[in-house]
């Protein structure tokens, strides 16, 4: 490992010596003297934050403004007036001239944390400014400069979003000069202890508590649990631990009252075992986290194969593909969780390696298979909606209506938090 390197881990307490890490880290040391646009896009608590931190500290602009824009969080009313400034009558309740975000910054770096969440209306704004350093204040007609250097992250598949005509696809671009990727914590075995033990350090200093410490058993199991939360849950794992364990020598069995093993299998809701009720509220944190993993890989599959067979047409396909294809959508399937009738099973119980395969009960479909129709929005079938309306309430409970705590546990943005609400009616 370069010098360089590990000084910026120890700047920055970053932990970990996993390849695809050093990659990323060594990647943003690389283009940071330069203006070009990067996208860091990565799981939900996999460290994305650090990057635009890194690239700012190692640029020229390192005495200028770095502002950080969580796009997900503000709300779409005044997300333009936010970055781009408004004039004094601008709308109701714009009693005087306010600077937005890319005049403050001029000079300086701004991170567009969940970039995929910004409206289509701020997106032709920020494209603009991206483009020719360009913008207006909202209201206002006069063109102002800037020159602002924009690090943007993302959780979410984009080419899902431009397919599905929420993101531009030239912004896109624009933003994607460089792309960063932040490794899952399940890709990073090796870290995943060395990463407790820093935690363990750490707070058991901020409690005054002696060490937490993992028996053999324990550094297994963990080195072996998907985290769909990431590192933000290990985190907040040993906070919690470290808190509330008398016996400060962790052992597997401890470790699986927080996170159960069984409950990162892909497809426990469909299996006996997973059916037993029991009472950890991590276990219904992940179940939720599951959920939502499984809906977003249900429609990137649904996108691809309704794409692939608008490009290619049915004509060429071969038999083994039109049969695949054909089972997914035979009408014995249609109770399933996916849309479009679609009925998923995933063989392999790892979700590191998982690959779907697609079980049907009847062999032979092709003849309707031209029949087959392919929406690109068509609503969610029933149970999934059911369940996410579930999910949220749940959450929303949990966290006594913050909306901003139950977003995080779902592990989406407050926006779509926002737009689930409105659209099952749940605001009271
Ligand atoms: N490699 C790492 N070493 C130490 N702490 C980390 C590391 N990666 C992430 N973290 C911590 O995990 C939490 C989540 O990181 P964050 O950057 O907010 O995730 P993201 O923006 O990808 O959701 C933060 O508290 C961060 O400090
Ligand atoms: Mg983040």
């Amino acid at each position: 490992m370069s010098v360089e390197l590990q000084n910026i881990k120890n700047r920055f307490g970053i932990i970990g010596n996993f390849p695809a890490l050093n990659r990323a880290l060594e990647k943003s040391i690389q283009v940071a003297p330069t203006d070009i646009s990067v996208l860091v896009i990565g799981e939900s608590g996999v460290g994305k934050e650090f990057i635009p931190k890194i690239i700012h500290a190692e640029s020229k602009r390192k005495h200028q403004p770095y502002i950080v824009v969580n796009c997900g969080a503000i709300p779409e009313g005044t997300i333009d007036s936010e970055l781009f400034g408004h004039e004094k009558g601008a709308f109701t309740g714009a009693t005087a001239t306010r600077k937005g975000y890319f005049e403050v910054a001029d000079g300086g770096t701004i991170f567009l944390d969940e970039v995929g969440e910004l409206p289509l209306q701020t997106q032709v704004r920020l494209l603009r400014v991206l483009e020719s350093g360009e913008f207006m204040k909202v209201g206002s007609s006069q063109v102002q400069k800037t020159n602002v250097r924009i690090v943007a992250a993302t959780n979410v598949n984009m080419m899902k979003a431009i397919h599905d005509g929420r993101f531009r696809e030239d912004l896109f671009y624009r933003l994607n000069t460089v792309q960063i990727d932040m490794p899952a914590l399940r890709e990073r075995k090796g870290d995943i202890h060395l990463l407790f033990r820093k935690f363990a350090i750490d707070f058991a200093e901020k409690y005054r508590m002696p060490e937490l410490e993992l028996e053999p058993n324990a550094v297994h199991y963990i080195e072996n649990y998907a985290f769909p939360g990431n590192i933000r849950q290990l985190r907040n794992l040993v906070e919690q631990m470290t808190v509330v364990e008398r016996n400060r020598k962790l052992t597997a069995e401890k470790l699986a009252e927080y996170i159960p093993m069984e409950t990162h299998l892909p497809m426990v809701v469909n299996t006996p075992n997973s059916q037993k009720q029991n009472d950890f509220g991590s276990e219904r944190e992940i179940m939720y986290k599951i959920l939502f993993d499984m809906r977003n890989d249900i429609n990137d599959l649904k996108s691809l194969t309704s794409e692939l067979i608008k490009n290619r047409g049915t004509a060429d396909l071969s038999n083994q593909e039109k049969n695949l294809i054909n089972r997914i959508y035979t009408p014995e399937n249609q109770q399933a969780v996916a849309p479009n009738n679609s009925m998923l099973f995933f063989e392999d119980k790892n979700p590191a390696v998982q690959t779907p395969t697609i079980i049907s009960n009847s062999d032979d479909h092709y003849e309707d298979f031209e029949d087959i129709e392919i929406e690109d929005d068509k609503p969610e079938s029933l149970s999934l909606q059911n369940n996410e309306k579930d999910l949220i309430i749940k959450a929303l409970e949990k966290h006594k209506g913050r909306r901003n705590k139950a977003a995080d546990e779902l592990g989406i943005s407050q926006r779509t938090l926002y737009r689930k609400i409105k659209q099952y009616n749940l605001e009271e």
